[in-house]
């Protein structure tokens, strides 16, 4: 399995040597009594990448997006967002299913955020026969979307519009590394367009485990008790934070090398690089099963998004080279 290209997802991704010897080594105590260092450690420095005043380590993004709607929407009202965003597409009903949060969606163009379209959806918390609009949740970068980048300016007037209408902002940064890489805005500004955030350390920037939800002081408590309700208070997961310390220290800067790569998939496929903006490369109107499975067979696994559409991710995982036998491997099964 040593050549095989994996393009699935930048989920796939194995913990480096060195990343491996950060974790072995960490200082880790039992984080449910708050007395892990290096999960501390952790969240005081995603908090301050992202202005705000805490932070909780958690074992996933849809544990992360799942607290963090719970903290801004009480059973009952409703969470807006896009049709084809993450919470509501992969993360299996959650928000209805354990939280009794109702979740309603408007269909955009490629998952791009058009905030005066969310905007004339939300219905208020003042009438008695509806069903209260408390959050609107945005993914940056967008995944079925293609990993396109939310434009600043919409993600700014969502949030100006915010603050007078009392509605609460959800950001899920699984990808919000490569946003930031990619659009040259700092996290801290996107952080600071939200109330609660989400953001994966086991997607781009190649941790194995966990993620990070940042929000006020007073928020991230109540995250605590509902991260423990959930079954999510870890131990000794120092271990892990220590992975994703490296990651923020080693693995944030190359993120435009994926970038690159992507650009170049798409390119030498013969697709339209401009539109890749970040590490994701779709590929449209192909029979995705059969052109899946004969990439398989020849060692190039690509993600299946529908049975006419393939998604190809870069990651830490996939050089030069790697972009290149996926070239040879995709080109002659793609062209038209
Ligand atoms: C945009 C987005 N949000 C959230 C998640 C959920 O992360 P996890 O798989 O860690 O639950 C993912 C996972 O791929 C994602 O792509």
């Amino acid at each position: 399995m040593v050549d095989l290209i994996d393009l699935r997802s930048d989920t796939v991704t194995r913990p480096t040597a060195a990343m491996r010897r950060v974790m072995a080594e960490a200082e880790v105590g039992d984080d449910v009594y708050g007395e892990d260092p290096s999960i501390t450690a952790l969240e005081e420095r995603v908090a301050a990448m992202f202005g705000h005043e805490a932070a909780l380590f958690v074992p996933s993004g849809t544990m992360g997006n799942q607290i963090g709607m719970r903290l801004v929407c009480e059973p009952g009202q409703e969470v807006l967002c896009d049709a084809d965003a993450h919470v509501v597409t992969y993360e299996m009903g959650a928000a209805a299913a354990i939280f009794g949060i109702s979740t309603r969606t408007v269909v955009s163009s490629g998952g791009r955020l058009d905030a005066q379209a969310l905007i004339d959806q939300v219905r208020p918390k003042t009438d008695w026969h509806l069903t209260a609009t408390a959050a609107i949740a945005v993914e940056n970068t967008h995944n079925r979307g293609g990993g396109l980048v939310q434009p600043i300016d919409e993600l700014r007037a969502l949030w100006t519009w915010s603050r007078d209408a009392g509605v609460a902002i959800h950001l899920d940064g699984a990808r919000i590394w490569n946003a930031a890489v990619a659009s040259g805005v700092e996290l801290s500004t996107y952080g600071r367009l939200a109330d609660t955030a989400s953001v994966c350390l086991s997607k781009g920037l190649g941790a194995p485990v966990g993620s990070v939800l940042v929000a006020s002081a007073e928020r991230i408590a109540t995250a605590r008790l509902w991260r423990k309700r959930l079954g999510g208070g870890m131990r000794q997961a120092g271990v892990l934070a220590a992975a994703g310390i490296y990651a923020l220290d080693h693995h944030l800067g190359r993120l435009a090398e994926d970038h690159d790569n992507a650009r170049l998939l798409a390119e030498r496929l013969g697709l339209d690089p401009s539109a890749v903006e970040t590490n994701i490369v779709v590929v449209e109107g192909v029979n995705a099963p059969m052109v899946a499975e004969a990439a398989k067979a020849q060692g190039v696994l690509i993600g299946q998004v529908g049975a006419s559409k393939l998604r190809l991710v870069t990651h830490l995982d996939v050089d030069r080279d790697g972009v290149d036998r996926a070239v040879e491997v995709l080109g002659p099964l793609l062209a038209r």
